[in-house]
């Protein structure tokens, strides 16, 4: 599934009450729309102070709807038409006046009167407060938005950072995209509600003095796409990333390492807290034996000769939480440059783990697509080539399923 795709289908409705982060809610439009959403604005008047209805009517190709009293609708009734047609509600900025109101069930304008009229088990409620920081660590905001989750609320953000006012703090909206990831994730179906989910992703790093090192290839592209996947499906996630120059998914716990030893480290202690284990990083199989502590030179002489330095083998830290006597479930990953399905059935048994998944390693390094094979001890199953969030997402579904079986 292509970017443009993921939410293909979804109506989505946004609602704008009145705050600078108004003009975030502009670019949220076309991203939302851009990932296959149609997009129906609501805006309060408040939020007419910070924003134009004629650009939110431009950017979503739909007029804006504003008053409870707009006779255009047939039946005079835009707070029940508006989500009789829509698959969630997102009121984005949501200010504290508003989310005050939605508390308290009033409905004295367009935006409220839609909330509280809202079929609530099939559109649900998104919010993401935006409001400086003061407002937003106020006892009275901090009982509303706990009343807000109690009620059944989604509360998105909000984010930290410089706020408009010229402070430093939390009460941001969160991003244009965040929002658009957050809605991405909000439709997935939660496999993995409740469970815990422990992934290494990308290369390692071995240093062999402080200007050089051994590593590989690897992007962490497919680590990353399964973390986000498993997050995305309610898990918690916690990921340990070698080097690598990707953004943390939205909601994932991550954890940075160079080498190999320290991506043991952090993850052997961790491992039998969890419900699942997933090796995908590609870790250096040895490392150097010494690491010199100054950069080596050449003597500048033409009989100088090449250095050489001894390796020793790194723990196999898949192996290691495999033979954990309370384990997670553990998946492994084989990167084969041929011969896929004999090595990676010779791999299900040599790090004893339930579930092999094997790619062609070449094919796939840095790409954002690729194809996997599946492999048991009950057989194989081959997830054909498509983009590796998709092919993450069908894995959690596999993984999920097993975890089922063996309730
Ligand atoms: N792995 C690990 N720790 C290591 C080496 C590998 O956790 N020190 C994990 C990888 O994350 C992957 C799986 O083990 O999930 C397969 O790794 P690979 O290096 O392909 O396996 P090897 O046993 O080294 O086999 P080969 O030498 O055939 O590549």
């Amino acid at each position: 599934m292509s970017e443009s795709t993921q939410l293909a289908g979804k109506h989505v409705l946004l609602g704008l009450s009145g705050g600078i982060a108004c003009y975030k809610s502009a670019e949220l439009v076309r991203l939302l729309i851009k990932a296959g959403a149609t997009v129906q604005v609501m805006m309060s008047e408040a939020a007419e102070a910070f924003i134009t209805p004629v650009t939110m009517q431009a950017l979503s190709n739909q007029p804006v709807l504003m008053s409870q009293w707009d006779a255009r609708e047939p039946n005079n009734m835009a707070h029940i038409n508006a989500t009789r047609r829509a698959d969630v509600m997102l009121v984005a900025p949501a200010s504290a006046d508003f989310i005050a109101k939605l508390v308290q069930g009033r409905a004295n304008d367009l935006l409220s009167l839609t909330a509280l009229a809202r079929p609530a088990q099939r559109c649900a409620l998104l919010v993401a407060p935006a409001m400086n920081r003061e407002m937003w660590a106020h006892p009275a905001t901090q009982r509303n938005i706990a009343q807000l989750r109690a009620d059944g609320a989604v509360v998105l953000g909000p984010g930290s950072g410089d706020q408009a006012c010229g402070e430093i703090g939390d009460g941001r909206m969160l991003e244009a995209a965040e929002l658009r990831d957050e809605l991405i994730a909000f439709f997935q179906p939660k496999l993995l509600a409740g469970k815990t989910l422990l992934i290494t992703a990308g290369p390692t790093f071995e240093p062999i003095d402080p200007v050089r090192g051994l590593t590989n290839r690897s992007s962490g592209k497919m680590g990353f796409a399964i973390a986000r996947a498993a997050a995305e499906a309610g898990a918690e996630v916690t990921l340990v990333a070698g080097p690598v120059h990707l953004a943390t998914p939205r909601g994932v716990r991550r954890v940075d390492v160079q080498t190999a030893l320290q991506m043991y480290d952090a993850v052997l202690p961790r491992a039998a807290a969890h419900d699942v284990f997933v090796a995908t990083a590609a870790v250096a199989d040895w490392r150097p034996a010494q690491m010199t502590e100054h950069k080596i030179k050449k003597d500048g002489s033409s009989a100088s000769t090449a250095p050489s330095f001894e390796l020793t083998e790194n723990p196999d830290i898949l192996a290691a939480v495999a033979a954990l006597a309370d384990k997670p479930f553990c998946v492994g990953f084989a990167a084969e440059s041929r011969d896929l399905l004999k090595h990676a059935r010779e791999k299900l048994l040599r790090k004893g783990v339930p579930l092999i998944v094997g790619n062609l390693g070449p094919a796939t390094f840095g790409r954002d697509d690729n194809a996997l094979l599946l492999v048991d001890a009950q057989g194989q199953r081959e997830l054909p080539h498509n983009d590796k969030l998709s092919l993450a997402r069908e894995l959690i579904r596999e993984i999920s399923a097993r975890l089922q079986e063996k309730l």
